[in-house]
């Protein structure tokens, strides 16, 4: 599934790879570097774990809604 990341309105909180590691990349500063990305299906609720993490909203799952 495709995973998306509004890289440009990310600020840094750094929670979506605080748990969802294997989905989310960070920069050195904490930023998220994940624009777009293929996420195998055995890491679907590890992304949307992340995806609710973040409390700017900007991350986007395939498939998922925000009650996921
Ligand atoms: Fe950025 Fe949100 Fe992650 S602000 S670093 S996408 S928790």
């Amino acid at each position: 599934m495709k995973v998306r990341v509004n890289v440009a309105a990310c600020v840094g909180h750094a929670r979506c790879a605080a748990v969802a590691p294997e989905v989310y990349d960070l920069d050195e500063n904490g930023f998220n570097v994940t624009a777009e990305k293929d996420v195998d299906e055995s890491l679907r609720s590890q992304a949307i774990r992340g995806m609710r993490a973040c409390p700017e909203r900007v991350i986007w799952v395939e498939g998922a809604s925000d009650r996921d």
